[in-house]
């Protein structure tokens, strides 16, 4: 996960922090702590050292205090770009919907000058080509052309499942929440359009039936509950159009929020939603298209094609 760039503007306060930080690395989550408390006795208002303690609370099993310490870090951050909430939600043993919008801005705005090398290269992500294999053996079995008229690409991030898909689509508009993703996939010329926004308000803003492929790799990660999502991408598909996206899997339930501050849906959950909007399925893979930490993460890739 990307690091964030971070400074209370005074730099005794930033020290202690940077030691804390340093500390927390070498599993010292005691002196993480007390060093994120020295940083906040002189900068009390600043959310990182805030976010920093929770975790070194967390860490060190006190959950009433790591809470009460995400908390000061979302009062002082209020969009919240850290992902506070998500870290209250999992002490708490809640289930958000979906992360707030800030943190994953914030999150893929940093990450975007690094996101292809190291995602690519450190994490073996396989998204693109993994969806654009599924994609060609559904159309055999659905006996149509690997060739597509419109073309939507949720969370398009750099442009890469555009690359994987040259000359397939008349033409492919992107979305990436992530401004800094938006303008790379834009300059790399691979898109017809992109927009900087969020995903259900992009497909909100579609016509019914005019789209005939919609692509979302390893987006679904950052967004809970698909129920939404879904409903949106039926109404904008025209008849034998194609959903194809990944995700983590989850074993049980419907969707779940991770310790990495992932979600992960279920098969289970995947199919009734499919079946809620008269998707049929053409094909469901058990697949990895990341690594954590050297082990691939266990994934699904589907193929619903609309009614
Ligand atoms: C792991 S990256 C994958 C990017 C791209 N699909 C690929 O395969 O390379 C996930 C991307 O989804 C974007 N994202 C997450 N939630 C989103 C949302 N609600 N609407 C639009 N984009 C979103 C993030 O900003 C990020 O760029």
């Amino acid at each position: 996960m990307p690091q964030f760039s971070r400074s209370s503007g005074i730099s005794t306060a930033d020290r202690r922090y940077d030691y804390a930080r340093g500390a927390a690395g070498d599993g010292d989550h005691a002196a993480a702590a007390d060093l994120c408390e020295q940083a906040l006795e002189i900068a009390p208002g600043w959310a990182p050292a805030w976010y920093a303690l929770g975790d070194a609370r967390a860490s060190l099993g006190d959950v009433e205090a790591a809470q009460a310490a995400f908390l000061r870090a979302l009062a002082c951050d209020p969009e919240d770009s850290q992902g506070a909430a998500l870290r209250l939600a999992r002490l708490r043993g809640e289930n958000p919907a979906r992360p707030p919008d800030a943190y994953v801005r914030g999150l893929f705005d940093q990450y975007a000058a690094r996101f292809e090398e190291h995602l690519v290269r450190d994490l073996a992500y396989c998204g693109p080509p993994i969806l654009k294999a599924a994609m060609a053996r559904a159309c055999a079995l659905a006996g149509r052309d690997m060739r597509f008229g419109a073309a939507l690409d949720l969370g398009c991030g750099t442009g890469l499942m555009a690359l994987e898909l040259a000359g397939a689509c008349a033409s492919i508009d992107g979305v990436d929440l992530a401004s800094a993703m938006a303008d790379r996939a834009r300059a790399s010329g691979r898109y017809r359009h992109v927009e900087a926004g969020d995903m259900q308000a992009f497909l909100a803003a579609r016509a019914t039936a005019s789209v005939d492929l919609v692509l979302a790799a390893d987006v679904f990660v950052y967004c809970g509950d698909l129920a939404p999502v879904f409903a949106e991408t039926r109404r904008v598909l025209a008849s034998g159009g194609l959903f194809v996206f990944t995700l983590q899997r989850a074993e049980t339930g419907d969707f779940v929020l991770g310790d990495d501050l992932r979600y992960a849906q279920s098969q289970a959950y995947i199919e009734r939603l499919a079946a809620h909007e008269g998707f049929h399925i053409l094909g469901c893979d058990t697949v990895s298209v990341r690594q954590d930490r050297g082990v691939p993460v266990p994934g699904l890739a589907f193929v619903l094609a609309a009614p």
